[in-house]
């Protein structure tokens, strides 16, 4: 197992709580499409996974790392080294390159593997858009970057928040063909929060989020 999340509880300071005892687990390679209704704590679970945020109680383990054990050091190395995060918000760093966008977390992780980010580059059709700036590029161009990005260090796990939110159908379609066919290449599991049907019903398993809870 790589991903286990045990009894995860969050609420918010003055708020109600929004995950209660919530546990799921995620194999090696596997892919998950976490649905549930807007508020009802999908980015807080993905922040948690992603070490953005603490959980109040339970435990959250990536492989051998229990994450209770981890300080903001710990938490950072595990962010640069295994887990990935693709955001609604593509998220590139404006004065960089397409290029250097992808090559970015790579760069910072020690890990920068030219023969893997030139794969990753053509498989997601950006050979000829490397040397133009995020401006310059469409929405689905963009996001193909920032998942590049994210798959530039190979990571465990990968969490990708509404990724396609922002694009229209035949961008999003193709972005996550895209992402679907890479993972499966890089052996990397992915936790995709989707409002679509349609997407969640490709990936290999779906959990549900309401009321607190995984049903
Ligand atoms: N930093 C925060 N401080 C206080 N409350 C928060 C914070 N982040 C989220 N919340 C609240 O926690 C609840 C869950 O929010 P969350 O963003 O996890 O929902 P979501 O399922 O991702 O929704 P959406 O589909 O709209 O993105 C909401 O009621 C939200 O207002
Ligand atoms: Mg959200």
């Amino acid at each position: 197992m790589l991903l286990s999340v045990d009894r995860v509880s969050k609420t918010y300071a003055g708020g109600r709580p929004v995950l209660r005892e919530v546990s799921l687990t995620l194999d090696a390679g596997q892919t998950l499409a976490l649905t549930g209704e807007s508020g009802s704590g999908k980015s807080t679970l993905l922040n948690l996974i992603g070490a953005l945020d603490v959980a109040d109680a339970g435990e959250i383990r990536l492989g051998d790392t229990a994450y209770a054990g981890l300080d903001d050091a710990g938490r950072a190395a595990l962010r640069r080294d295994r887990v990935a995060l693709v955001f609604q918000q593509f998220n590139l760093i404006p004065s960089l390159t397409a290029a250097r966008n992808l090559e970015f977390h790579a760069r910072l992780a020690g890990r920068r593997d030219a023969a893997w980010l030139d794969r990753l580059a053509e498989r997601l059709g950006l050979g000829d858009l490397l040397s133009r700036h995020p401006e310059d590029l469409s929405g689905g161009q963009q996001q193909r970057v920032a998942i590049g990005r994210a798959l530039a260090v190979r990571p465990a796990l990968l969490l990708a928040d509404e990724p396609t939110g922002n694009l229209d159908e035949t961008a999003s379609t193709s972005v996550l063909d895209l992402m679907l066919e890479l993972v499966r290449e890089s052996g990397t599991a992915l936790l995709l929060v989707t409002h679509s049907e349609a997407i969640a019903a490709r990936l290999d398993r779906r959990a549900h989020l309401a009321g607190g809870r995984i049903a």
